[in-house]
């Protein structure tokens, strides 16, 4: 009477599949969820490149558990024609950074994206914006503006002022104030603000060195990727 049913237990359990212990190594990444980082920035704001030298340091250290992207905080005003009603605080320059980035960001890869944005800072927040530093920044980080794409997002003369490229700027603007972005700059991790540095740090609970974000990000990595046991 029995028999049948046990020998029908058997056969499920014997023939339920054999879960492998995974050993989590850098390679298996590929499969993880990274942790969304967002820094808030403007890009000729001295406080925005103070935190994107330090995020610099922090890709260093855990680079391939997140995915960094900057979102920018400007103003709406359909008065300004040349930006599609987005006025910057550090003038149209500025505005014409945020798009070169944004276009750059669209159309390369991660890495030359990263290092067209720390070319810019590099030459300094009075020339962040100008045609000739994005044209010079992105030949650094090898990007060949007109055949990417990126001239065309930006401008092949590097004005930012292109249709595509202004309407990422909007939409990332846009984004900025949902996320209730308003100070650069702002630390997002996981969705979650952070850290706001703006002249000083501030309200930085969980700390506000390389470290600290390293310790948050890898926190936020085993959150989302505990599954895994
Ligand atoms: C991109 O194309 C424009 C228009 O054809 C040209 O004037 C410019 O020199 C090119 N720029 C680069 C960096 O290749």
């Amino acid at each position: 009477m029995y028999l049948p049913l046990l020998t029908l237990l058997f056969v499920l359990v014997s023939a339920s599949p054999h879960v492998p212990l995974v050993d989590q190594t850098a390679s298996d990444r590929t499969f993880d969820s990274r942790v969304p980082v967002q820094l808030g920035v403007m890009s000729k704001c001295p406080d925005a490149l103070l935190c994107e030298s330090t995020f610099n340091e922090v890709l260093g250290k855990v680079g391939d558990k997140m995915d960094l992207s900057l979102v920018y905080v400007a103003k709406f005003d359909e008065s300004e024609p040349d930006f599609g009603g987005i006025i910057c605080k550090h003038g149209a320059e500025e505005c014409a950074g945020n798009v070169q980035q944004l276009c750059i960001a669209k159309y390369a890869s991660p890495d030359q994206w990263w290092n067209f944005v720390q070319c810019q800072n590099f030459e300094g927040t009075a020339q962040i914006g100008k045609p000739s530093v994005a044209l010079k920044c992105a030949e650094a980080a090898q990007i060949d503006w007109n055949a990417s794409g990126a001239g065309q997002c930006a401008g092949e003369d590097g004005s930012g002022k292109e249709d595509e490229g202004v309407d990422l700027l909007r939409k990332s603007v846009r984004l900025a104030h949902d996320l209730e972005v308003t100070k650069s700059c702002t630390i997002i991790i996981n969705s979650r603000r952070v850290c706001v540095h703006d002249g000083t740090w501030k309200e930085c609970e969980g700390g506000h060195t390389v470290n600290d974000f390293v310790r948050q990000i890898n926190d936020e990595y085993d959150r989302l990727n505990s599954f895994r046991g």
